[in-house]
């Protein structure tokens, strides 16, 4: 009667990793559970998802070919695209269908968009690409497109170029305060993802330092027409969760990472940590600090557990 805060699969979002030019499903080392799948097992996997109460997925690519542009992100046939199209074909309106839109996956040197001469993004020549690959996935059949790149402006550009081709009603989940933080490595490895010349994403991710600063991300993100703002990491990043939520009247989403994911598996793996116990507890902590919406590799096992 007392409990405050209370964990549904309605909460959840999975993230899944699609790969062009497989047949089978291939395992990530780093993401125990977690495959870079076919098209095929992709929609197996969505149908068991669904069967558990799970009522939406984001899709990440992994292309074939990768380009100093990311091309592959737009491409009408490109992996995500046929994806998308595959899942609204199983599943109608029975699902809710977001696209990470980004082109680190895509571009042969890792960063978020295309280089300037000093090899860092250059801002505003990205946001054009970033137009297009909204309308591609758009078109494709999602709901949300989830532009992760942290380029200034991006929501603004994404939205006036939806509304342009007359997807009004496509969502937009703003990775708004996206911390430059050392627990995306398992998520590289998941899409094969390595930054050029040691490099990193501290030019365009958030300082970790700063929640004021994220404050402001997050505001902006919403002046600009994003639908949902998101917070990423999860659990290092609760006091940021916590105050956008005691500002913002918006959905909040949170994303559990591939780091945090890593390693509580590491931990249960040694027989330091309880699995199930330690995934639950994260989960409903980034829910009782603000979040309304969860992305997490743990989808599966919570939504298993809630049965
Ligand atoms: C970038 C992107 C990243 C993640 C989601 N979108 C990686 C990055 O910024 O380097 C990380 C997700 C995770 O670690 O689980 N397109």
């Amino acid at each position: 009667m007392v409990t405050e805060t209370r964990l549904h699969p309605d909460d959840l979002i999975a993230p899944l990793f699609v790969r062009e030019g497989i047949d089978e499903a291939r395992p990530i080392d780093s993401l125990p559970g977690q495959f870079q799948h076919s098209r095929a097992s992709l929609r197996e996997e969505v149908r068991q998802l669904k069967d558990l109460g799970v009522p939406s997925v984001i899709l990440f690519g992994v292309p074939e070919r990768k380009d100093a542009h990311g091309s592959e992100a737009w491409n009408p046939d490109g992996i995500v695209q046929l994806a998308l199209q595959d899942l609204r074909d199983d599943h109608g309106d029975d699902l809710v269908l977001c696209a990470d839109l980004c082109v680190d996956e895509y571009t042969d040197h890792g960063h978020c968009g295309v280089l300037d001469g000093s090899g860092q993004p250059d801002n505003d020549a990205t946001l054009e690409l970033y137009e297009q690959i909204a309308v591609a996935q758009a078109k494709a059949g999602a709901d949300i497109v989830a532009p992760s790149g942290m380029m200034d402006g991006q929501v603004f550009a994404i939205r006036e170029a939806l509304d342009e081709e007359g997807f009004d009603d496509i969502a937009i989940l703003a990775y708004a305060a996206k911390y430059a933080t050392a627990l995306y490595g398992p998520f590289r490895d998941a899409v094969d993802v390595t930054i050029a010349d040691g490099g990193d994403r501290k030019g365009y991710q958030q300082d970790i330092a700063n929640a004021r600063e994220a404050m402001e991300e997050i505001r902006e993100d919403i002046a600009e027409g994003a639908d949902i703002v998101m917070v990423k990491p999860a659990m290092p990043y609760l006091d940021v969760i916590a105050r956008a939520r005691a500002e913002v009247d918006i959905p909040i989403a949170a994303y559990h990472v591939s780091g945090e994911y890593a390693m509580v598996h590491a931990g249960a793996e040694r027989g330091w940590l309880d699995l199930e116990a330690v995934a639950f507890e994260h989960t409903l902590a980034i829910k009782r600090a603000g979040a309304d919406l969860i992305l997490t590799y743990f989808a599966r096992l919570l939504a298993e557990g809630m049965q």
